[in-house]
């Protein structure tokens, strides 16, 4: 009852904010990053992050629409009111935290290294052994390994790509020794694509996505919050994760 309750006020805060005239919210997404934002067959942009903004803009009586975009500009459209929201595999940074606020974590990942699946190279041999490593341009894995590889003295070469599929299969032609890549994606090419990489180690700590909205827009913050909150109560919860993470 309690849940109901304040959901029914949240409702009505929302609606009497500016951007409920709003006809819909934007949501900017890196459809390149499996299983939480992708395009399948159909052209259409399917994933975990989707279907959950999906449910809560159903839930707390908004529209969203997902655009497509380079993941590079995606906080810069935010600031520039592009897009009103990045629900789409972002990390929570002290960084980025400048710029966006974040919803509370929904989600978190490991950091891992991928090397192709017959390859005997260690995190060791990639840190210290001149290796050619892909990642991701403008995610905080591609900050990290290169501020650790000056104060460290680890002598990888950065290869910086668009999007983690495609370091994947750089691995898996043998252009580059190994990749750095954040666990959805990773185990997603493993178990669904089948792509013939495996997982070696983590290379950092974990860490935990949110949804980032304009420092200003605090109605919304609030609406997703409690939109997130009452899908993590719901049945809803265990199927998408039950169909984008087979667990
Ligand atoms: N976790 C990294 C970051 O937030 C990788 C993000 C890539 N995410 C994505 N949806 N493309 O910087």
């Amino acid at each position: 009852k309690k849940i109901v309750l304040l959901s029914v006020m949240a409702v009505m805060a929302f609606a009497s904010s500016a951007f409920a005239e709003k006809k819909e919210l934007v949501n900017g997404i890196d459809a390149n990053y499996p299983p939480f934002a992708y395009i399948e067959k159909n052209d259409q942009a399917t994933g975990f992050d989707i279907d959950a903004m999906n449910w809560i803009a159903d839930k707390m009586g908004f529209k969203v629409v997902h655009k497509p975009m380079d993941w590079d500009g995606i906080v810069p459209s935010l600031m520039a009111k592009k897009i009103d929201m990045v629900a789409s595999g972002m990390s929570i940074t002290d960084e980025r935290k400048e710029k966006v606020n974040f919803s509370n974590p929904y989600y978190t990942i490991k950091k891992y290294f991928v090397v192709k699946n017959n390859s005997k190279l260690t995190p060791d041999d990639i840190r210290s052994g001149k290796k050619k490593l892909g990642v991701q341009a403008g995610t905080n894995e591609a900050k990290w390994l290169e501020e650790n590889a000056k104060a460290n003295n680890w002598n990888y070469e950065l290869r910086l790509y668009s999007s983690p599929g495609l370091a994947i299969e750089d691995v898996v032609n043998g252009r580059i020794d190994a990749a750095a890549i954040d666990s959805p994606p990773a185990e997603d090419a493993i178990k669904r694509t089948k792509k013939p990489i495996k997982i070696i180690g983590e290379f950092t700590n974990s860490d935990q996505f949110g949804v980032a909205v304009r420092k200003e827009d605090k109605e919304l913050l609030e609406t997703i919050n409690k939109g997130y909150e009452l899908l993590m109560e719901d049945p809803y919860w265990v199927t998408l994760h039950k169909k984008y993470f087979n667990a």
